[in-house]
């Protein structure tokens, strides 16, 4: 079965990816390696360098391979980022996401797996997170275009039979057998960590103190790559025997400040990293913790990496064999 990953070299599309070439999939896989490692995509794949805003390529994808169905990842997606420039995360995310929708409609391509966020959640009150509670607006331009895809989505289904699996992912995090974590620059909390015990910097700034959490900094729900990888195998075999399309989180449902990431990764690495306290970074919601029932009754998802200290462990061992990335 020929199934088109879009940001198969991105840090979530590596993982996906070599997943679905381990259970026997063959996999197209596409991206601009704007953000994306070539030496991240499985050498199975048949990968395509393209710009999901370059449509005769994209055309030329689908008449070439006969895809039955699209797990689409390639977004931008730095939170703060996309504050100060909200245009390149409103054209990247949703025109060129439905250059990519247009094509399928074309071919006749109506199974798709798309990545979505924590973030369409904006700063919710509830601990933790369903995904049927009312949706608050996004805090930031990033969530608000997941949300907003996810409701082109959902009005394509009506009009157009369009079946889909939105994956709400929560803090995407860890590493293994040669594939991590490897944004430029680096934004994350966790690699950001991992680099100061490295010795790749002097101390790490904890954005905001005065979040209303235990400690004042920020609270998120880490999960290991390798298992929101699985849900996207587990989302498409689903996907072809279910009635209508659903959205699920991915998240461990347990939240741990950025000082209790730090107080891990002291742990792990025997180094005591050295903290540098800065104001709050724009976009940022206090406290996001998800419950991820619905994912594991109806998807029979298990995440297998449920320990914070392991998620940071396979982080650091892939930190100390490429310190300098990919
Ligand atoms: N942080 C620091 N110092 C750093 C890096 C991060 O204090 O050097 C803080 C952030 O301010 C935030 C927390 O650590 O409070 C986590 O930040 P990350 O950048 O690691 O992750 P985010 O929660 O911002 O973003 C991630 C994904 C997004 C997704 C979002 C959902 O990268 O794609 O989770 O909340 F949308």
């Amino acid at each position: 079965m020929h199934i088109l990953v879009t940001g198969a070299a991105g840090y979530i599309g590596s993982f996906v990816t070599r997943s679905l070439i381990n259970e026997g999939y063959q996999v197209i896989a596409l991206d601009n390696l704007q953000q994306g490692h070539r030496e991240a995509v499985h050498p199975d794949a048949r990968f395509v360098e393209v710009d999901l805003c370059h449509v005769p390529v994209l055309r030329n994808v689908f008449e070439q391979y006969p895809i039955q169905a699209v797990v689409h990842l390639a977004a931008v997606s730095f939170v703060g980022e996309s504050v100060v420039n909200p245009q390149k995360y409103f054209q990247s995310n949703l025109v060129f996401g439905l250059n990519l929708l247009d094509i399928m409609l074309e071919h006749k391509v109506l199974e798709l797996v798309f990545s979505s966020s924590a973030a369409v959640y904006g700063s919710p009150d509830a601990k933790p997170i369903r995904e049927d509670q009312p949706v608050v607006p996004p805090l930031n331009p990033y969530g608000e275009t997941k949300l907003i895809f996810e409701r082109i989505l959902q009005r394509y289904e009506h009009a157009y039979g369009l079946k889909y699996i939105a994956l709400r992912y929560f803090n995407a995090a860890g590493a293994d057998n040669g594939l991590g974590e490897d944004h430029r620059p680096e934004t994350h909390l966790i690699p950001n960590v991992l680099k100061v015990a490295l010795g790749q910097g002097e101390a790490l700034p904890v954005f905001g103190t005065d979040y209303p959490t235990h400690d004042g900094t920020c609270v998120r729900d880490y999960v290991h790559v390798a298992d929101i990888a699985k849900a996207h195998v587990t989302a498409l075999r689903n996907l072809g025997c279910m009635k209508s399309s659903r959205v699920y989180n991915l998240a461990n449902g347990k939240g741990f400040s950025v000082l209790e990431i730090v107080t891990a990764a002291n742990r792990v690495t025997g180094v005591k990293i050295p903290v540098v306290y800065r104001p709050r970074r724009q976009g940022d919601p206090a406290c996001l913790i998800a419950s991820a029932e619905r994912a594991k009754s109806e998807l029979g998802w298990q995440p297998v990496h449920q320990e914070l200290e392991d998620i940071v462990r396979s982080a650091w061992l892939w930190q100390k064999e490429h310190p300098h990335g990919y």
